[in-house]
């Protein structure tokens, strides 16, 4: 059974088996939670992302899914990226948010991941309305406690996020 827990603070210092990134698609670094893991993570991280690139996501990884790479020198064993939908006001991208969450939960199941740390994924460069936001990944969370994952750890920024992740029943 998965516990679901919130802390405030900075996701790049949490000690998890496993960290998710908010990344975008190319996989290969930006601001926020992005740029924030590859500074404290290292160069090893984004060596693996450009692998990642050079073969199975010649592409780039798609909205909604997720790839895990080593945490580099963060206090994990696996980063796992995963790119959210950016918020629009005419198109309900909810199923796209939701997959981010429940893709990464399913790549940490396949790794052994026992404690995940999520960052709020969209909420940031992507807009997404923290409220909306929260109560998508807290949602999705509960619904999939089936996984072998034991701590999904939500780790905020801020305490308007913090706020909003704590009113969402757990
Ligand atoms: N630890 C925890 N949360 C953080 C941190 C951090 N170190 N830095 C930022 N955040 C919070 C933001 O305040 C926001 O609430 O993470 C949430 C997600 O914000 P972003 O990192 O901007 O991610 P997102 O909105 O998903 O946009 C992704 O931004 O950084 C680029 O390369 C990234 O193109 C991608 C886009």
């Amino acid at each position: 059974m998965t516990t679901v827990t919130l802390v405030q603070g900075d996701i790049t210092r949490q000690s998890a088996d496993a960290v998710v990134n908010a990344a975008n698609s190319s996989l290969l670094g930006g601001g926020g939670v992005d740029g924030a893991i590859h500074r404290r993570g290292g160069p090893a991280i984004l060596a693996e992302c450009r692998a990642l690139r050079a073969s199975r996501y010649g592409r780039g990884l798609p909205t909604g899914q997720a790839v895990a790479t080593t945490a580099g020198e963060l206090d994990a064993r696996w980063v796992i990226h995963t790119v959210g939908p950016v918020f629009s006001p005419t198109e309900d991208r909810s199923a796209l948010l939701a997959s981010c969450y429940r893709e990464s939960l399913r790549v940490a199941g396949e790794l052994g991941a026992r404690t995940v740390a999520f960052p709020a994924i969209s909420t940031g460069v992507y807009r997404w309305p923290m409220e909306d936001a929260a109560r998508i990944a807290v949602g999705t969370v509960r619904a999939a406690r089936t996984t072998a994952v034991e701590e999904v750890r939500f780790v905020l920024f801020d305490e308007r996020a913090y706020a909003a992740f704590a009113a969402q029943p757990r």
